[in-house]
């Protein structure tokens, strides 16, 4: 059965799209089965994974609405590389309605991406889900659905802030929705390392924070920021760029991650 990582932090732009397409695409490289599942409107999984999202009739929020099966709003190899398994559930803007029209319409609206997922993760190794900067019904939903929380934290100075309101969020939602839910772990993203900046965070994230964080940390590196405006994930754009490895690496980590021993 697919593990499902939900890649959430509430605190824009610290790199939670840049990780969730970076990591599905090299866990696929490395012979996962991976399925990539865009619950931001912004929709930039989408549009970085080389779809345009604005062309879509079928989405993850019609799927969640009922106007269409799961089946039929997913993408199979959006980035025509069929030696790579992947498959996008995709988003645009019309995921914004979703925030209000499914509290109102819906019986459970918590439950409705996890019902979704239930029918096809079984085809998958991983499911990972891009999270939007907010703590509304889009991350409950993910979150939910979830087996693990994957926390990107960007390496800049005020990286803890918010980092106790997520984790409160986060415990909420196992006591009242998700009892397995677990925190799969922190990776740092953006460092810089010719800034004191950059270690100094990693250090005072690491003292204050009781979980588990990645060995791997993603450097600031321009080819991670440029490949999106190819639709393509850093190691199909730039294969030997320090992005590339950082993700490829990230992705052996969460591979051999203690959390899933024995599964
Ligand atoms: N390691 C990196 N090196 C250089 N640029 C990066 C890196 N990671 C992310 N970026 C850039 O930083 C910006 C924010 O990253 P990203 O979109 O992944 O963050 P996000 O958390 O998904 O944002 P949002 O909260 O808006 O969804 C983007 O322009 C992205 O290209
Ligand atoms: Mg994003």
């Amino acid at each position: 059965m697919g593990r499902i990582i939900a890649v959430a932090n509430q605190k824009g732009g610290v790199g939670k799209t840049t990780t969730s397409i970076n990591l599905a695409a090299c866990l696929a490289e490395k012979g996962q089965k991976v399925l990539a599942v865009d619950m931001d409107p912004q929709g930039n999984m989408t549009s970085g994974l080389g779809v345009d999202k604005n062309s879509l009739q079928n989405t993850i929020y019609t799927a969640m609405c009922e106007e269409c099966n799961v089946g039929e709003c997913m993408i199979v190899h959006p980035l025509e590389n069929k030696k790579m398994n992947l498959s996008l559930l995709p988003a645009n803007r019309d995921l914004a309605g979703a925030e209000v029209e499914l509290f109102i319409e819906a019986d459970k609206p918590q439950y409705i991406l996890k019902e979704l997922l239930a029918k096809v993760r079984d085809k998958f190794d991983f499911v990972i889900i891009d999270c939007p900067p907010a703590l509304g019904i889009l991350t409950v939903n993910s979150m939910t659905a979830a087996d693990t929380v994957l926390v990107p934290i960007q390496c800049e100075f005020f990286a803890l802030d918010g980092l106790t309101q997520l984790m409160y969020t986060i415990n909420l939602i196992k006591k009242k929705l998700n009892k397995s839910l677990e925190i799969e772990g922190v990776v740092f993203t953006m460092f810089d390392a010719r800034t004191n900046l950059s270690l100094e965070v990693v250090e005072n994230v690491k003292n204050n924070l009781d979980q588990f964080i990645y060995k791997t940390i993603i450097p600031r590196n321009v080819r991670l920021a440029e490949a999106p405006s190819f639709g393509l994930p850093i190691n199909l754009y730039d294969s030997r760029s320090a992005g590339a490895k950082g993700y490829r690496d990230l992705a052996d980590e969460v591979i051999n991650n203690k959390l899933y021993a024995g599964l």
